[in-house]
């Protein structure tokens, strides 16, 4: 059993990565391996709605979006974090999800992948972002994971983060959590439901 980390911030020793970490190591010890992708130092550049990935499977832009899609196709979980900047998920994370969501829209099943953001703020604007990155998870039929607050520490650098004891024990709880919804998906994975796809509703007029 895998899951997905993804650091959506710039600074790969920063607030994020120490929130991710406290995740990864609670994981790691209930016998759930990580693997990390680091986004938020990468140039990468919006979904230009080209719609190539429709019919080649990946991204027109061959970049992390297509090195990441087949390690998103075999982990059990994904953690997608991210500082806020002004309310919202770094501009970095946003422009992978978009392309990672949607050029693998047919080639990787996304059924019952758990999923949980992580988000750090200095002060304020956490929960849009919060609700931004978990938005992906909600329209792919992946359970959202929930801890004891909503995910999110605060700091401007990463030691802030050390004296930031509930939001360390909110990422704590949230691995835990993970590792038992991972564990209680997989005893009963012959069940896991297929989805009924045949309507794509759209009100246009040609
Ligand atoms: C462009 C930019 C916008 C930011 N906007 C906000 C904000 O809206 N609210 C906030 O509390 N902090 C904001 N910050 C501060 C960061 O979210 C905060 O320092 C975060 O913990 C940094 O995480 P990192 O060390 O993983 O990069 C902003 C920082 C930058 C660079």
């Amino acid at each position: 059993m895998k899951v997905l980390t993804v650091n959506g911030s710039p600074h790969l020793h920063g607030c994020t990565d120490r929130a991710l970490r406290e995740v990864e190591a609670t994981l790691n010890g209930l016998g759930i391996d990580t693997v990390r992708v680091n986004v938020g130092n990468k140039e990468i550049r919006g979904c230009i709605a080209c719609n190539y990935c429709r019919e080649h499977g990946k991204c027109v832009f061959n970049d992390i979006v297509n090195d990441t899609a087949p390690v998103f196709a075999e982990v059990d979980g994904v953690v997608f974090g991210s500082p806020v900047y002004y309310a919202n998920a770094s501009g970095q994370l946003r422009s992978f999800l978009d392309r990672l969501f949607y050029s693998t829209m047919s080639t990787v099943n996304k059924t019952m992948k758990v999923g949980a953001a992580v988000v750090s703020s200095r002060r304020a604007g956490s929960t849009t972002a919060f609700d931004e990155i978990n938005k992906y998870f909600t329209i792919s039929a992946m359970p959202v994971v929930s801890s004891t607050y909503w995910n999110e520490v605060h700091g401007f650098v990463a030691e802030d983060v050390e004296k930031d004891l509930e939001g360390l024990q909110t990422m704590r709880n949230l691995g835990r959590n993970m590792a038992f919804l991972i564990k209680a998906i997989n005893a009963i994975k012959a069940d896991i439901p297929t989805q009924e796809r045949g309507s794509f509703t759209s009100f246009h007029t040609e």
